[in-house]
């Protein structure tokens, strides 16, 4: 199950993704926002990362207009590691090296077909414990300081 969630800035792009995802046999809880009214984009990251902390969700995707604000507000919340993405490459890295476990995507900033591709990439993608879990714990340290 992946979560997902949006502002009104990405909610155009969640909704293309979750028909992408459910068309690629995924299944998706989404945690709103659910119409182009504006909201706070730090509402719907902790909505999404608490999912994903509490495993009610295998990961998450959040969409705002740039995908920063949602990334640095999923930054915040422990056990979240979020990416900002617009690159397949970063995101199978990400995954690969980071065990990222949220993923952020500008709805302003790349088009649909980018952004599936995005995901596939991600969701491809294996993390490759070794060298990279020791760095891993090292940003689980960094949040318990
Ligand atoms: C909302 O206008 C916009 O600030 C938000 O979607 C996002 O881009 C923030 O990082």
């Amino acid at each position: 199950m992946i979560g997902l969630g949006s502002d009104h800035g990405g909610i155009e792009l969640k909704n293309y993704i979750i028909n992408w995802l459910k068309e690629n046999g995924y299944e998706v809880k989404d945690y709103g926002s659910y119409d182009t009214n504006p909201v706070d984009y730090p509402d719907i990251a902790e909505k999404v990362c608490n999912g994903v902390v509490k495993g009610e969700v295998e990961c998450g995707m959040l969409f705002c207009g740039t995908g920063i604000g949602m990334s640095i507000a999923a930054n915040k919340i422990k056990g979240i590691r979020a990416a900002c993405l617009s690159d397949t490459y970063s995101a199978m890295r990400t995954k690969q090296h980071n065990n990222t476990n949220v993923i952020c995507l500008g709805g302003r900033v790349i088009g649909p077909e980018l952004a599936s591709e995005v995901v596939k990439s991600y969701l491809n993608a294996q993390f490759q414990g070794g060298r990279h879990e020791n760095r891993v714990n090292k940003i689980t340290a960094l949040e318990n300081k």
